[in-house]
């Protein structure tokens, strides 16, 4: 086992080059299901949930090569439709490559995903759509057996929430679906958009992807394409908590400023200096940090949950009282303890918590019980006076292809050691 050493209290200082988001690589590499020739997708970032996808495609039959970023896909011969279960729990989001199998061979075969972190994780928005596109789901033994007679069929489909996973599946059932497909309250997330750039760039017909209304032309057949993955948008911001809160200045370079714009009024607001051109953000922290008066976590275009606990880690430290409303999943604060326990002051009550600044944080072990939160142990650790020790690394690495190096690389004292050291 393994855990991050980290001296606090040393402002960060340089710049990071951010690497590409999970959450696009993800969908993008299932869609390649839905081709008949190869795919080429560059800055992947090396995380276990892509290894898992690229398990899943040479599963079904594609083959698969990774070089660094860059995966190339070969789904010429996809033929087996069903991912055994092992697999499927190896990575929770793999309910995306559903549609995407069920659309190219006409039947498809998964275990029902389960619970996650970050509470209950239902599909049934899922489902539901992908049933209304024709595809006949019966569900039992904790698996869905799923097929339909002929090519789906295209439909109106009204979210009753814009659900992320709901909205991929939906474009990757519906792109080669016969006629006409519009999804009413899509989800707007730029992983998303770049999910529909990638498939309209194969030969899809997709309007509007990044918007509410989104439509989807059927088309006979896609091809392989190149593509580059958008970059992460989190990890971006994560970074951005770490030198808010470490009295730092940090360039963050490759980022997509427009996708940190539900982010960027919180860390004004915090007193932080923003600078940014098109691919780059430079912020420079607040003398001392000013208090949030309320982030409520929203679908994009508002603040993002899975930013929520670094930038409560940054909130900490700061002159006053901040509050913090948790909207999309609800249980998403198991990073709070955890901060208590290096000295931070919180109430939580229900979907909300109230962060009560306090003078300092001070090391301590502490253990990440999801991704996000135990990035925002990391942040507080950098913050923190004396030695933090985090562990339940699992989580981190699912989602940062190398925090500590990052890091480091600014000026942190943050080392990785196994346990038995
Ligand atoms: C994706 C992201 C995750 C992010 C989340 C919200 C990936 C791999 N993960 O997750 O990092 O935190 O978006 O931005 O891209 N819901 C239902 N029924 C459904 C589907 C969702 O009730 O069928 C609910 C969920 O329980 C949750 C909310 O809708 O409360 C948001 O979920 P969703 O947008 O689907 O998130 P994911 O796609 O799972």
């Amino acid at each position: 086992m393994c855990k991050l050493v980290i001296e606090g209290g040393r402002p960060l200082q340089g710049t990071i080059d951010i690497q590409g988001a999970k959450n696009a690589a993800l969908p993008v590499l299932a869609a390649c299901v839905l081709c008949e020739s190869p795919c080429v997708i560059h800055n992947c970032p090396g995380l276990l949930d892509v290894d898992a996808s690229c398990k899943i495609l040479k599963h079904l039959g594609c083959r698969v090569k990774k070089e660094k970023g860059t995966v190339t896909v070969d789904p010429t011969n996809v033929a087996e439709c069903s991912i055994p279960d092992a697999l499927m729990r190896e990575m929770r989001s793999s309910i995306v490559f559903l549609g995407a199998i069920a659309a190219r061979l006409g039947q498809a075969r998964i275990s029902f995903p389960g619970g996650c972190e970050l509470g209950p994780r239902p599909i049934d928005l899922h489902l539901a759509a992908l049933r209304k596109l024709g595809l006949v789901i019966n569900e039992g033994h904790g698996f869905l057996d799923c097929h339909c007679t002929g090519r789906l069929h295209g439909e109106t489909i009204a979210l009753s929430f814009p659900s992320v996973g709901a909205t991929e599946n939906i474009l990757l059932a519906a792109v080669t679906a016969e006629g006409l497909t519009t999804i009413i309250n899509a989800a707007r997330e730029p992983e998303i958009a770049d999910l529909a750039s990638f498939l309209n760039r194969c030969g899809a017909k997709i309007r509007g992807a990044g918007e509410s209304v989104v439509e989807i032309e059927g088309v006979d057949a896609l091809h392989g394409s190149e593509h580059r993955v958008i970059p992460d948008r989190i990890v971006a911001t994560t970074y951005m908590t770490a030198a808010a809160v470490t009295g730092g200045e940090l360039e963050l370079r490759g980022v997509q400023h427009t996708h940190l714009s539900p982010v960027v009024p919180v860390f004004l607001e915090a007193g932080c200096a923003i600078r940014a051109d098109k691919e780059n953000l430079f912020l420079r922290a607040a003398h001392s940090l000013h208090p949030l008066r309320c982030v409520r976590t929203m679908p994009y275009p508002g603040f993002p949950t899975d930013a929520q606990a670094p930038v409560m880690a940054m909130s900490t430290l700061a002159e006053g009282n901040s509050l913090f409303v948790e909207n999309i999943f609800e249980n998403r604060y198991k990073h709070v303890p955890e901060l208590v326990r290096m000295g931070a002051s919180i109430k939580l009550e229900g979907k909300v918590a109230v962060v009560e600044g306090v003078r300092a944080l001070f090391g301590a072990p502490v253990v990440a019980a999801d991704l996000r939160g135990g990035a925002a142990l990391v942040v507080a650790g950098l913050a923190a006076e004396g030695t933090t020790e985090v562990t339940g690394l699992h989580h981190i690495d699912r989602g940062y292809t190398s925090i500590e190096q990052d890091l480091a690389s600014v000026g942190a004292r943050i080392r990785r050691v196994s346990s038995a050291e």
